[in-house]
């Protein structure tokens, strides 16, 4: 039931196109069921009171006779259809949700290695991807805390479980003064499947510190998976994922298709991510760094970097604030634009950002079509996500951000 119900609490975060489906089904339902007993009222212009069972409905007792508890039932084949293929508009976002756990299973191991739990020194925390066009794979590995073979059953073979949200909850447990909640990406616990979008196989090799076997865990993503436990993962603790591309997918192969990809929406996570050994993340997320530790260097050297140009720029702002929103954001006033060349006129090009990943380039909602020729980022660690995370539920609380 649990399992059922975390579903269920998903489902509205889930874009258009699927409730769109959920919506046509209960009006089919509701007319199969109440159009019969429907009474006919004759059509009138003259205006009618509504009685009171109309405007203050009761709630109504009925008497229980037998009560049975049941399970709604879950279809995994469809459902990780579902998950793989209606959630996610653009294949290529697996990159980012897998990189988005390693970035967590990594924050984790750093909150282990702080707060004494772990004292086994280890490689450095890190994300490497490799892809290999004739071995038609990507693979993506970490350093992070790992997997043992509880975790893979929980985590990995079981739709809509976040391991990520448990271990924050296990942190508030913890009599330390360490905050993770606003470093921790995943929430939803589905992410991971996007790898089917792309993929015909996954394997997952993951080995902690606490487990001294390493397991594979294997699916084709329909609807089964098998755990083995393995000698010698050739590491000594993280997660490594290994996409057997479908034919279809093999640009993910491809080096400069996923440095682009890795580039867009990842390039500020905390950790260095390589790519075939090529380091892809060279900027910080500067914006989220204390105002005072910045140097004017740095503001340039950002400044640069998302306009794309050595133009110095005129202003910026650095502002961040926890209340009532949790913001971080650096904005930048360019010296001149376009548009009094007579050219087309300027995008904006305010991208925005939660927990460092990208959720929307060039963010028209964010600042009012004015101040187009504005160039930034704005974090918001409080947008409440649509469950694909490409875009956000409430526009109340864009509003505000505003
Ligand atoms: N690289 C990884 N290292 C360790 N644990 C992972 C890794 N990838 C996924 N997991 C575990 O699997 C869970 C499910 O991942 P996912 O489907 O992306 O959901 P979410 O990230 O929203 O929790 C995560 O919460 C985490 O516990
Ligand atoms: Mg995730």
């Amino acid at each position: 039931m649990q399992r059922s119900s975390q579903i269920l609490k998903l489902l509205p975060r889930i874009p258009k196109l699927f409730s769109f489906r959920i919506a046509s089904f209960s009006i089919k339902s509701f007319s199969n069921n109440s159009l019969i007993s429907k009474p006919s009222f004759p059509f009138s212009t003259e205006e009618t009171k509504p009685t009171k069972e109309f405007v203050e409905p009761e709630e109504m007792n009925f008497q229980k006779e037998q009560t049975e508890n049941l399970e709604f039932r879950t279809e995994t084949k469809r459902l990780l259809e579902i998950v793989a293929k209606s959630i996610y508009q653009d294949k290529e976002v697996f990159v980012r949700e897998l990189l988005s756990n390693s970035a967590d299973a990594l924050e984790k191991q750093r909150y282990m290695q702080m707060s004494g739990k772990d004292v086994i020194p280890g490689d450095p925390l890190q994300i490497s991807i490799v892809i290999s066009e004739s071995k038609k794979q990507i693979i993506i590995q970490d350093t992070g805390i790992g997997m043992g073979k509880q975790d893979l059953i929980d985590n990995l073979g079981t739709i809509a479980s976040s391991g990520s949200k448990k271990f924050l909850d296990q942190v508030a447990k913890d009599s330390n003064n360490i905050n993770i909640s606003d470093k921790i990406i995943g929430q939803f616990g589905v992410g991971f499947y996007s790898s089917f979008i792309v993929g015909d196989m996954v394997q997952v090799i993951s080995k902690t510190n606490t487990d001294p076997h390493a397991y594979l865990w294997t699916s084709d993503g329909s609807g089964s998976f098998e755990i083995s436990k393995i000698k010698d993962p050739g590491f000594q603790r993280g997660t490594k994922i290994i996409i057997h591309l479908r034919p279809d997918c093999l640009t993910f192969s491809k080096f400069e298709e996923v440095k682009k990809i890795v580039q867009k929406y990842s390039n500020f996570i905390n950790f260095p991510i390589h790519l075939n050994g090529e380091k892809m993340n060279l900027i910080g997320a500067l914006w989220a760094k204390d105002k005072k530790e910045c140097t004017p260097d740095e503001y340039k050297q950002f400044w640069e970097y998302i306009s794309n140009s050595q133009m110095p720029y005129k202003y910026k702002l650095h502002y961040s604030t926890d209340a009532p929103l949790s913001i971080k954001s650096l904005i930048y006033v360019p010296t001149t634009h376009s548009e009094k060349y007579g050219l087309h006129a300027e995008e904006n090009e305010v991208n925005l950002y939660s927990k460092k990943v990208l959720i929307k380039a060039k963010c028209k909602e964010i600042l009012p079509n004015w101040l187009r020729f504005v160039k930034g980022v704005v974090d918001c660690e409080d947008i409440p996500l649509n469950i694909s995370r490409e875009n956000y539920q409430d526009s109340a609380l864009i509003a505000k951000l505003r």
